[in-house]
């Protein structure tokens, strides 16, 4: 064979066998072995288990009663391996971690993400969660759908005959995210429809400002209810894979959310998604993220996995205490900092 053709069909085989075997090297890369991940659950959980910083939230009543104490860490992966440690089967209320999901079905149904944009805003306000200030100033685009104003418009803007079809619309999607049925925890709606005076003031700042598009007090009680659904970190860990597998739920292999509205909803994430403490999470933990002050959090890798902490106590801004680091350390013993590993 002339030396020339030898040389030509070797280097066809060399990219043949680079195609075939690159993308296999590139998964092995992407997901950590199962036998990392399980140690690493379980190092954070005996890591941070006895804690005792931050309170459980008490503003809303019901809240106060949840036992401080429970902690659980999971990881669902994109491929829908599970991995926990702790009170993994516990449901909590969803609370904000609600927030960016209502905002991904709010594109899907508009069909566009920057519906968003135009009627909501994506600025983080540097400002907490409730602040009457933000929604006052900050218009008319500056809120975010992460803040309670921003959610109380995300909220407005599913399409529905009224309350119940509205909630009905948010449930749905949030259950073929978890691929499992959830139910509202009663009690906690109750507490919070009695005391949420400040949302309805949310409300009506953004009524007398053109910037809520349906019913203020029906849009605050289906807000209401959609942070009181229960979750488990394990079913939120699957929300979150969810989000990190480009909107194809990793365990029931159901296409939930288009692909494309998935970086939309965690850049919002990344900005907002500690409220007054984003830049300092992104500081630490460099992965988007979402709080709630039933104490879980969910964060995404994407492409990876998410890796959810649940412990009620929470500090000042609403972020729970032994979640955050929990996924801090995960984030770090992993090297799945989206801004480097720095190793
Ligand atoms: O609207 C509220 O105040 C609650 N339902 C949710 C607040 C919340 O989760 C803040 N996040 N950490």
């Amino acid at each position: 064979m002339p030396q020339k053709q030898w040389l030509n069909r070797t280097c066809r085989l060399a990219v043949v066998l680079l195609l075939i075997l690159a993308p296999l090297g590139a998964w092995a890369q992407v997901i950590p072995s199962a036998q990392v991940l399980q140690r690493v659950v379980q190092e954070a959980y005996d890591r941070f288990k006895d804690v005792k910083e931050g309170a459980t939230a008490d503003y809303i009543p019901e809240l106060a009663k949840v036992p401080a104490e429970l902690f659980g860490v999971a990881i669902v992966t994109a491929r829908g391996d599970i991995f926990t440690a702790g009170d993994v089967d516990y449901a909590f209320t969803i609370q904000s971690v609600s927030k960016p999901f209502t905002a991904a079905l709010v594109m899907q149904q508009e069909g566009n993400a920057d519906v968003i944009l135009q009627k909501i805003g994506v600025e983080p306000t540097g400002l907490p969660f409730n602040s009457i200030l933000a929604t006052q100033i900050l218009k008319p685009v500056s809120v975010n759908p992460l803040v309670n104003s921003g959610a109380l418009a995300s909220v407005s803007l599913i399409k529905a005959k009224n309350a119940e079809e509205r909630f009905a619309k948010i449930m749905s999607f949030f259950q073929q995210l978890a691929g499992e049925k959830l139910s509202v925890i009663e009690d906690v709606y109750k507490s919070e429809s009695a005391t949420n005076q400040r949302n309805r003031a949310h409300a009506y700042i953004l009524f007398v400002n053109d910037r809520i598009y349906a019913d203020p007090m029906e849009v605050v009680d289906v807000y209401t209810r959609q942070c009181s659904i229960g979750v488990t970190a394990k079913q939120l860990a699957i929300m979150g894979a969810t989000l990190a597998n480009s909107g194809l739920n990793p365990v029931t292999h159901v296409h939930v959310l288009d692909a494309r509205y998935v970086p939309k909803v965690l850049a919002i994430m990344m900005m907002a998604g500690f409220y007054n403490e984003s830049g300092l999470w992104a500081y630490t933990a460099g992965l988007p993220a979402k709080t709630g002050v039933g104490g879980g959090i969910v964060a995404v890798v994407p492409q990876k996995m998410a890796i959810v902490g649940f412990s009620p106590r929470v500090n000042q801004a609403g972020n729970s205490v032994r979640a955050m680091k929990a996924i801090e350390y995960i984030t770090d013993e992993l090297g799945v900092n989206l801004f480097g590993s720095g190793r």
